[in-house]
C-alpha cells in the first residue's frame, strides 16, 4: 500500500499519455492543457487545422503535445488517430471522448440530419473510438494504475435544459445515452484495469455557448445555485482528479459539474420563466 497522500504523489500524472478529442478548444484544449501541464505526453484530435496549430503551439509550451487532423464520425479518420498514438506515444493511459456537437431548433423543423449528426458524432463515435482504443489503453493498464476513459457528458443528459429557448432534442438524447454507456463500458473494462466514468459539465465559456452566453447569461447564472457558470479551473481539476492515483477507484460515475444547476429548479418559479 502506498500510504503518501502528499498532493504531489496522489495526483501525480507524470510518464502518462492522453488523446483528447476535440482538444483544439473550450473544454477539450483545458483539459489537454491540464494533462501536459503535469507531465502528460497529449495528442488532440479535431478537424479543422489552423485552429489546431494554434492549439498545438499553445500546448507545446508546457510539454510533449502532437495533433492529428480528423473527423471522428469517419472510420478511417478514427484510425489514423489511433495509428498515430500509437506511433508516437506506443500505448494510451487516458482517452478524453470530449469532441461534441449541438443542434437546435423546434420540434416540428427539427431535422432528420440534425438529429444524426449530433448522435453520430456524441455516441456513436465515442463508443467506436472506444471499442478500438481498447486494445492501446490495455497495453498501459495494471490493477495499481488503471487505464482511463473519460467521456464528456452534459448536465442536459441529467435533467431537460430549460434557458436554452432553442430545443436540442438531439443533444439531451445524446448525453443521457454517453452517461449510460459510461456505465455499461465501466462494468465491461473494469475486469481489464481500464476505468470508465463521465463528466457532465453545466454551462463553461466556448464556442458550442458562444450565442446563448451572449443571449441568456443572466438566466443561466440565475438557474444556478452558485450563480455563475463554470470556470477552466474547475474542469482541469476533475480531469486531473480522474486520472491520478486519486480517482483508480473511481469507476462507472457520471459527475456533474454544473454548480448544481441539474439539482435544482432555478432562481425563477416555473411561470414566470
Ligand atoms: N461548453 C459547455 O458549456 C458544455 C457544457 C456541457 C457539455 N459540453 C461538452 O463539452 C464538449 C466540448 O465542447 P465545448 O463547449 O468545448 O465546444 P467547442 O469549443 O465547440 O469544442 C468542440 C471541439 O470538438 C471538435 N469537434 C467537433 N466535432 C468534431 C468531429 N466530428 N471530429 C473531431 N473533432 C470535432 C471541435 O473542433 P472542429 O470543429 O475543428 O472539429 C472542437 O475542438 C462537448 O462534448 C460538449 O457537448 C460543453
Amino acid at each position: 500500500m502506498n500510504s503518501d497522500y502528499s498532493l504531489s504523489n496522489l495526483f501525480n500524472l507524470e510518464g502518462k499519455t492522453a488523446l483528447v478529442t476535440g482538444g483544439s478548444s473550450g473544454l477539450g484544449l483545458n483539459m489537454a492543457k491540464a494533462l501536459v501541464q503535469n507531465g502528460v505526453k497529449v495528442a488532440i484530435c479535431s478537424r479543422r487545422k489552423e485552429k489546431m496549430d494554434l492549439a498545438l503551439s499553445d500546448l507545446r509550451k508546457f510539454g510533449d503535445c502532437i495533433a492529428i487532423t480528423a473527423d471522428i464520425t469517419l472510420p478511417e479518420d478514427r484510425s489514423r488517430v489511433l495509428e498515430g498514438v500509437e506511433q508516437y506515444f506506443g500505448c494510451l493511459s487516458i482517452l478524453v471522448n470530449n469532441a461534441g456537437a449541438n443542434w437546435g431548433a423546434p420540434l416540428a423543423e427539427y431535422p432528420d440530419e440534425g438529429f444524426e449528426k449530433v448522435i453520430s458524432t456524441n455516441l456513436n463515435a465515442v463508443f467506436a473510438l472506444t471499442r478500438d482504443a481498447v486494445p492501446l489503453l490495455k497495453k498501459s493498464a495494471s490493477v495499481e494504475n488503471p487505464s482511463r476513459i473519460v467521456n464528456i457528458g452534459s448536465m442536459d443528459g441529467l435533467h431537460v435544459p430549460v434557458v436554452q429557448r432553442v430545443p436540442t432534442f438531439a443533444y439531451s438524447a445524446s448525453k443521457a445515452a454517453l452517461h449510460h454507456l459510461t456505465r455499461a463500458l465501466a462494468v465491461e473494462l473494469g475486469p481489464q484495469c481500464i476505468t470508465v466514468n463521465a463528466v457532465a459539465p453545466g454551462f463553461f465559456e466556448s464556442r458550442m455557448t458562444d450565442y446563448i452566453f451572449e443571449h441568456y447569461l443572466q438566466d443561466i447564472e440565475a438557474d444556478c445555485p452558485l450563480r455563475r457558470v463554470g470556470q477552466a479551473e474547475e474542469i482541469a481539476g476533475v480531469i486531473i482528479y480522474l486520472a491520478s492515483r486519486a480517482g483508480n477507484y473511481t469507476n462507472g460515475a457520471v459527475i456533474p459539474l454544473d454548480g448544481g444547476t441539474s439539482v435544482s429548479k432555478g432562481a425563477k418559479p416555473w411561470d414566470e420563466r
